[in-house]
């Protein structure tokens, strides 16, 4: 399978789940996925050969992946009986690695193309279903329990979306279920707007759709929803103190400018 089979945006899941699949690789990983790796070989046997060793880039997603990751274990700690939404999963194992508890029930959902992936390269996993669909068309709300605590996961997912498209996302969820936790990553208007010279981007012919400069103020499209806090990105502790120095040297640079500093932020919101 190489990259010519994944269309325009499923292209980007490649490099993250690269990133994962390297820190694997560590001597002291960060996420410690061996799916990662098992699914990356299967997407392209030869990901190894050139390089090795995590990027700038693979660091911060292997980084924003665990925040996702220590969010979405608190609340199913406290919510044993939700419902798990995994939306723009790609190939991500993060029921796997995030392992809940019986009585929850986890959905991953993405494109079908990418589900059938999924299907080849990861174990299955009992109380968790796949959902081949776009995010967008909202009728896969119908194919989910809807009397529990929901939460839902949007990592790398947000940017690729019109901001119209996830303010129809994030008030229908808050209108289909009693309660829960919505989190996701998102980046400032500044990344969005230069995301049309992005390099990666540019290869998969794609760009980002919407960002925002504060998105704690998305909380005010649904009077149910709350904006409940954000975790440090490019000024993470850990990624400043796994990054080699010159990448470090980078971010400090980075969090000193206005707009850029933040450029991507992973926030959480409860209802
Ligand atoms: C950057 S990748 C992130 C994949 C995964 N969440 C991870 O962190 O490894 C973006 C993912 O979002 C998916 N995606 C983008 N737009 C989507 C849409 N409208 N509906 C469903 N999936 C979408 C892509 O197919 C891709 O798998």
């Amino acid at each position: 399978m190489k990259d010519a089979e994944l269309v325009g945006v499923q292209q980007t899941l490649r490099p993250v789940l690269r990133a994962k699949a390297l820190d694997n690789r560590l001597p002291e990983p960060i996420l410690g996925d061996e799916l990662a790796e098992r699914a990356m070989r299967g997407l392209d046997p030869d990901y190894d050969r050139r390089a090795f060793g995590t990027s700038q880039l693979g660091l911060a997603a292997v980084v924003r992946a665990k925040a996702h990751d220590d969010w979405a274990r608190a609340f199913l700690a406290d919510h044993p009986d939700a419902v798990a939404l995994h939306l723009g999963c790609g190939l991500d194992a993060r029921p796997h690695r995030v392992d809940p508890p019986a009585t929850v029930d986890w959905y991953d959902l993405d494109y079908p193309a990418i589900i059938e992936l999924r299907q080849r390269f990861l174990p299955p996993r009992e109380h968790c279903a796949t959902i081949g669909s776009s995010v967008t068309d909202l009728a896969w709300l119908d194919r989910v329990p809807r009397d529990r605590p929901v939460l839902l996961i949007a990592e790398g997912l947000v940017p690729y979306l019109t901001e119209s498209e996830l303010r129809r996302l994030l008030t229908s969820v808050v209108e289909a279920f009693p309660s829960g936790q919505i989190q996701f990553d998102t980046v400032s208007v500044w990344a969005w707007h230069s995301s049309r010279w992005n390099p990666v981007l540019r290869k998969y012919k794609t760009q980002f759709h919407c960002g925002f400069t504060d998105p704690a103020a998305l909380a005010e499209w649904h009077p149910r929803l709350a904006y409940v806090d954000e975790t440090p990105m490019t000024d993470s502790p850990l990624l400043l103190a796994r990054a080699p120095a010159n990448v470090r040297r980078l971010y400090r640079f980075m969090n000193l400018l206005p707009g850029v500093k933040r450029s991507t932020r992973i926030v959480r919101f409860r209802f």
